[in-house]
C-alpha cells in the first residue's frame, strides 16, 4: 500500500505515519505538508532515512503541488492536513477556510482525477455540543467555532463528490487526541509544559467542559481500520470513551506533576465555547477496533515523554507559541 498522506508533520499524521511504515514491510508513504507553524519535520526524524518515506514539502490547497505529491503513483489519501486550533479560528478565521475548505476541495479534485480512495481526517466537534447522550453518524452536523465550520464544510464537499463524482470517499470523526509531539497550543501539552515551566494553567470559563480523549495511537488504529474497511459515503466516530471534564483532567495532570490546585488560574471562557462532546462509536466497532489504552495510563506516558522531549517542545514555546499567545493574551 502506497498512501499520499497530507499533513504527516503535525501531531496525528505523523504517529499515524510511522505506524503504517511498521505494520508492514511494503508499506509506502507520500507526505505532502507545507510546515505550517504545526508542521515539524523532527515528528518523523526516526523515518526521514527510509526509502519508503518522501516529503514533499507542499500546500493542499495548492493544485500544481498536489499534482506533484500524485507523481509517485499512491493508491489513497488520508487528508489530516488542516488548521486546527479553535481559539485561533476565533482570532483569524480566514485560514482555516482555505485550508479547511479549498484544500479539501483541491485534494478531491485530484482523488476524482486520479480514481483513488479518499480519507477525510474530521473531527467530533462538526456535531456541535450535546447535553446528554452521544452523536451517532446520523447526528446533523451544527458546528460552533470558525474551525469546526470548516471542517463540517469539508466533510459535505466529501460526501457530494461521493454521490456526484463517484469518488470512493469516507470520513473519519475523531475526539480529542492526545500523546507525543502534540503541539503545546492544545490542553494537555499546554498544561504539562506550563507545570514543567513552573507557569500557572489556564481553565477557560467554569473548566466543566466535557470532552471524550483518545489516545493518538488508538485514533491511528481506528483511522486504518476506517480507511481499508470503512464503506465510501459513510462518516465513521472515532471516540476514547474516556469523557472528562477539563476540571478532571487538569487534576490527574497536576498529580502527575506533584502540584496543587494553587498552579490552577481561572481565566474568561472561549466564545461559542462547546460544553461536551460525546460520540457513538459502535459503527466503528463494528469493523473490529477497539482503543487499547486506558486514559489514565496513556497520559502518565504522555506526561512522561514531555518530560524526557524538552529538546523538542522548549524552542516551540520560545518561538512561535509564545508571538501567538502573547498577540492572543498580551501576558504570559
Ligand atoms: P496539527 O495542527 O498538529 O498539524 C496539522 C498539519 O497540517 C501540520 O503538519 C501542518 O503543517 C499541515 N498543514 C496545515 N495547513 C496545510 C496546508 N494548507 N497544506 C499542507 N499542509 C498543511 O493537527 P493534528 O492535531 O495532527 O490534526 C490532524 C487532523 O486531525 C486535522 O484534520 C484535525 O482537524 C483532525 N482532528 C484533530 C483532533 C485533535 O485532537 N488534535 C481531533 C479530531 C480531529
Ligand atoms: P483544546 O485542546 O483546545 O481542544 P478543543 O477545543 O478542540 O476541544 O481544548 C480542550 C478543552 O480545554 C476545551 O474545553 C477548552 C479547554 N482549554 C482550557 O481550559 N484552557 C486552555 O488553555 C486550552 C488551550 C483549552
Amino acid at each position: 500500500m502506497k498512501l499520499l498522506v497530507t499533513g504527516g508533520c503535525g501531531f496525528i499524521g505523523s504517529n499515524f505515519v510511522k505506524m503504517i511504515l511498521a505494520m508492514a514491510p511494503a508499506n509506502q508513504v507520500v507526505n505532502l505538508d507545507k510546515l505550517t507553524y504545526a508542521g515539524n519535520p523532527e515528528n518523523l526524524a526516526e523515518v526521514a532515512g527510509d526509502p519508503r518515506y518522501t516529503f514533499v514539502r507542499g500546500d493542499i490547497c495548492d493544485a500544481s503541488a498536489v499534482e506533484e505529491a500524485m507523481a509517485h503513483r499512491p493508491d489513497a489519501i488520508v487528508n489530516f492536513a488542516a488548521e486546527t486550533h479553535v481559539d485561533r479560528s476565533i482570532d483569524s478565521p480566514g485560514e482555516f477556510i482555505e485550508t479547511d475548505v479549498r484544500g479539501t476541495y483541491t485534494l478531491l479534485e485530484a482523488a476524482r482525477r486520479h480514481g483513488l480512495r479518499f480519507l477525510q481526517i474530521s473531527t467530533d466537534e462538526v456535531y456541535g455540543s450535546i447535553e446528554e447522550g452521544s452523536f451517532t453518524e446520523e447526528s446533523p452536523l451544527a458546528p460552533a467555532s470558525p474551525y469546526s465550520a470548516s471542517k463540517a464544510a469539508g466533510d459535505l464537499l466529501v460526501l457530494s463528490y461521493v454521490k456526484t463524482f463517484g469518488v470512493e470517499a469516507l470520513i473519519a470523526r475523531s475526539s480529542n487526541n492526545f500523546g507525543l509531539h502534540q503541539y503545546p497550543e492544545k490542553l494537555i501539552p499546554l498544561f504539562i509544559t506550563n507545570l514543567l515551566e513552573g507557569r500557572k494553567i489556564p481553565v477557560y470559563g467554569d473548566g466543566l467542559n466535557v470532552r471524550d480523549w483518545i489516545y493518538v495511537r488508538d485514533n491511528c488504529a481506528g483511522l486504518e481500520t476506517v480507511l481499508r474497511q470503512g464503506k465510501a459515503g459513510e462518516a465513521y466516530n472515532l471516540g476514547g470513551g474516556n469523557e472528562r471534564n477539563n476540571l478532571e483532567i487538569t487534576r490527574a495532570l497536576l498529580a502527575l506533576a506533584g502540584k496543587g490546585e494553587e498552579c490552577v488560574e481561572y481565566v474568561s471562557d472561549r466564545p461559542g465555547h462547546d460544553r461536551r462532546y460525546s460520540l457513538d462509536c459502535a459503527k466503528a466497532r463494528a469493523l473490529g477496533w477497539d482503543p487499547a489504552h486506558s486514559l489514565e495510563e496513556a497520559l502518565q506516558e504522555t506526561y512522561q515523554w514531555y518530560v524526557e522531549h524538552r529538546d523538542w517542545w522548549q524552542p516551540i514555546k520560545s518561538g512561535e507559541f509564545k508571538r501567538y499567545y502573547l498577540a492572543h493574551y498580551g501576558d504570559l
